[in-house]
Order: C-alpha cells, then structure tokens, then sequence
C-alpha cells in the first residue's frame, strides 16, 4: 500500500483543519493526564541535515508522549547522494522504522525520498516548505483568535518556506494572508495560492490580526547575510508597526529568532507576542500528523502470527 506522506501544507489542504481540531484534542488530553499510548512500540527515524532546536525536540518529546521511540542521524553521517543515493536510503530505512522525519537542504530530496519509501515522509523543513511548523501556527491562532476563517496575517520579511507554508495554510483555512517583502523576495508562484505582496510593511499590516515574521537570512543561505541584512532593513517588525495592526493583533515568529534584525527585542517581549505558544504547539501539531500517519488501524486487532 502507497504511505501517506506530509510533505507541504497545499497537498493536504482538505484536511488541514482536521488536523489542526486532532492537535487540540491531543494538547487537552496531555494536559489532562489522559493520553493513549497511541503509537506504542512505532519508531521514528528523524534525519537532520541542518541545525534544530524546536523540531527535533517536539519530535522525540511527542514520540515518547505517544509511547514510541526515534532514532536520530545527522545529514552528514547519511549523506544525501554523498555517502548513498537518496533512494536506497529511503528503501533501507524503510525497512526499519515506521515513518521518517526529514529535515533537508533541497525539498526535491525529501520527494525523491517519499516516492520511494514504503513508510510515511514528514516533511521537518525544506527550502521551500515548513508544514509542521505551520500548523503549530493555524493551532496557534485558533486559540488565541478563535478561528481562523476570515482571520488576516501580515507577513513581513523573505518570501521563504515559512512564508509559503503560511500562504498555502491561508487557502486551505480562509484566512487571509498578506506579504510585505522588497523586490526580489517575492514567494514562488504557485497553484496553491495567489499571493497578496506589499512592498510597504505599513500598508500590509494595517488593520491586520496578526503579524507574523521570520529571519531574514534562512539556514544555507549564510553567504547572502550581508545583502540581506541592507535589503531587509525597511522590513523589521518594530513596536510602532504593531501599532498599526488591530488593537488585540497578536505578534508570531516561528523562532529562532535574530533580535535587532527581523524583530525588534521590545516586540519578541511585548504582550501581544505569543512566539513561545508557537514553539509549544509544534509538540501538539505534529503528534497529531504522527497519529494520523502511523496510528494502527482501529480493525488491526487480530494475531500478528
Ligand atoms: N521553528 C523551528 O523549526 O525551529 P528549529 O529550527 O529549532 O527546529
Ligand atoms: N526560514 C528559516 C526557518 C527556521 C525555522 C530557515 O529555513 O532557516
């Protein structure tokens, strides 16, 4: 049978609220003492090939949660098409573990990896798509806000994989999602939205109920930092911008943060900021995904022998 794969946010767009509604239940359950051990004895293999902090902890952290295990290997102990091809790795490791989480450089490697896997692919950050991260963020604002449809997010900064996965969260949620970013940030065009840009942060934010942003230089892209950093300069989230959101708008920024560059100090420690909910939430978010690709299935109750 072909696994379920969750690779972006657009390719799963008819259940993203689904699973955002999963996270909520997962999150009261936790807090209530009362989980399941819905994957006992599934392991999860989690492959880095940049740094993390939130993504890798969450994972091994809702794993255990769930009653499973991980294992962990670092980008360059497998080496993506150095050491092995992409696809034997992804036929071996298939072979051992239940699913696997894939942080990578290129997103083509995580498709390359998934269609030849024979167990389900997470997408742990690409250069074109956060999803996990994402839908922390759609939990993130459903609490705070209490929908979604109809909710308006002002992006400020580079038209990243953050970015994109927040434009296709809007289209799969009803939320309306606004960019500001200079020429030459744009997002990618794609079928799965149509990008509202501004190239004025204080246009883009007017009135809006969140404000949301992120480095302004992403993991690979160290060389650019410079260029970056003169392009971006009109485009930091500042306490005077968040004035001009709506008065209850809430700030969000998917962490790790640079203060001083994208976001002020004042900002990441203001009232309104709720970054670190955010942070919380990729535990919640992604044991929901987990449960929903790996869980057994509610008739798999006979003898395995
Ligand atoms: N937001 C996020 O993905 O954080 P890490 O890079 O620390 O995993
Ligand atoms: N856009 C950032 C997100 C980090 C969580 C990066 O890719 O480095």
């Amino acid at each position: 049978m072909t696994p379920t794969h969750f690779l972006s946010i657009g390719e799963h767009r008819d259940r993203i609220r689904h699973l955002i509604d999963q996270a909520v239940l997962l999150k009261r359950q936790h807090a209530e003492h009362r989980m399941a051990p819905l994957l006992d004895g599934k392991i999860l293999g989690l492959i880095f090939e940049k740094p993390s902090t939130r993504t890798r902890v969450s994972f091994e952290v809702g794993m255990f949660q769930l009653g499973g295990r991980v294992v962990t290997l670092k980008g360059d102990e497998i080496g993506f098409n150095k050491r092995e091809s992409v696809s034997d790795i992804a036929r071996v490791l298939s072979r051992y573990v239940d699913a696997v989480m894939i942080r990578s450089y290129f997103h083509k490697d995580i498709v390359e990896f998934a269609s030849y896997a024979t167990v389900p692919i997470v997408n742990g950050l690409s250069d074109l798509h956060h999803p996990c991260q994402t839908l922390a963020d759609g939990l993130t604002i459903l609490e705070h806000k209490g929908r979604l449809d109809g909710i308006r997010l002002a992006y400020v900064g580079d038209g990243n994989n953050v970015c994109v996965s927040l434009l296709e969260l809007g289209a799969a949620t009803g939320m309306e999602i606004r960019v500001a970013c200079p020429v030459g940030y744009d997002p990618p065009e794609s079928p799965h939205y149509t990008a509202q840009i501004f190239r004025s942060a204080e246009e883009a934010v007017a009135g809006v109920d969140v404000i949301y942003t992120d480095v302004w230089t992403s993991m690979g892209q160290e060389e650019e930092t410079a260029r970056r950093l003169a392009d971006f300069a009109q485009f930091q989230v500042t306490m005077d911008l968040l004035k001009r959101a709506a008065p209850d708008a809430i700030f969000m920024h998917c962490l790790p943060a640079h203060r001083g560059e994208e976001v002020t100090h004042e900002v990441m420690e203001c009232a309104q900021s709720v970054v670190f909910d955010q942070a919380e939430n990729r535990l919640h978010a992604q044991k929901a995904v987990l449960v929903d690709l790996m869980a057994y299935p509610a008739t798999d109750q006979g003898d395995p022998l």
